[in-house]
């Protein structure tokens, strides 16, 4: 497996989307009694931990695993040691204090200047699973109840998009939920965004039946005919 293509950035936060997040807390797992979440494009694994965390009180009923491209990048996902920046207009530490997570679960520590580094126990760590996969070349190695694909797909051009859909589709369990981003936070031209957004407005051709709550939110309605 190759590393990213070098165009598609490993821009991730802790907390990045708190509207998924909250979507995904509050609306979809409180109807599972046990839920399988799939995170691709998880770059460092910021993304998975802060599911994790942010469900802390019900972490007996989810099971999550990332996946990227980038062999490195899910290396880093599995050592579970952030550079957290305290200078963000949304300070990160601030995001992790807010989570309300036992101190014990986590260590901080300063690094350099005016970032510090956060490492989650072993506890924390052994809860999450993260390997390398490309989308766009296969499904999932399983099922999932939820795939969550935030700030990927706007990367590829269209033609690319739809292997990567087609994949999803076939990685969701019947009636699976696929979440992207609720907002496009990467700076983008507008012209470009309306692009992306006018292309995701209508992604049924892949099976996929809109939903409510925000934009780009979607279920599984038909198993992909590709
Ligand atoms: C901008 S980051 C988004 C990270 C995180 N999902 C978030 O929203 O904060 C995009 C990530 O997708 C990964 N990626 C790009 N193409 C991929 C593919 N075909 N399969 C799996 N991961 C991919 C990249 O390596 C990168 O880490």
């Amino acid at each position: 497996m190759m590393d990213s293509p070098c165009c598609i950035s490993g821009f991730t936060t802790f907390y990045r989307d708190n509207t998924v997040l909250r979507v995904l807390g509050e609306v979809i797992l409180p109807s599972y009694s046990q839920a399988t979440i799939a995170s691709v494009g998880c770059s460092i694994g910021k993304e998975v931990y802060s599911i994790l965390l942010r469900n802390w009180p019900e972490r007996e009923k989810i099971k999550i695993d990332g996946y990227d491209i980038s062999e490195k990048r899910i290396s880093m996902a599995r050592e579970g040691t952030f550079e957290v920046f305290e200078l963000e207009s949304l300070n990160e530490i601030e995001k992790i204090k807010k989570l309300n997570i036992p101190k014990e679960l986590y260590t901080l520590r300063p690094k350099s200047g005016c970032s510090r580094e956060i490492e989650f126990s072993e506890e924390i760590k052994n809860m999450v699973n993260f390997e390398v996969h490309d989308i766009s070349q296969e499904p999932l190695p399983k099922k999932y109840d939820v795939v969550l694909m935030l700030n990927v797909l706007m990367y590829y051009p269209p033609e690319e998009r739809e292997n990567i859909l087609s994949n999803v589709n076939k990685s969701a369990k019947e009636n699976g939920w696929l979440l992207c981003e609720s907002e496009i936070s990467d700076g983008w031209r507008n012209e470009k965004i309306k692009q992306y957004e006018d292309w995701m407005g209508d992604i049924s051709r892949f099976g996929f039946e809109k939903q409510p709550h925000y934009p780009r939110i979607y279920r599984l309605a038909n198993r992909s005919k590709f």
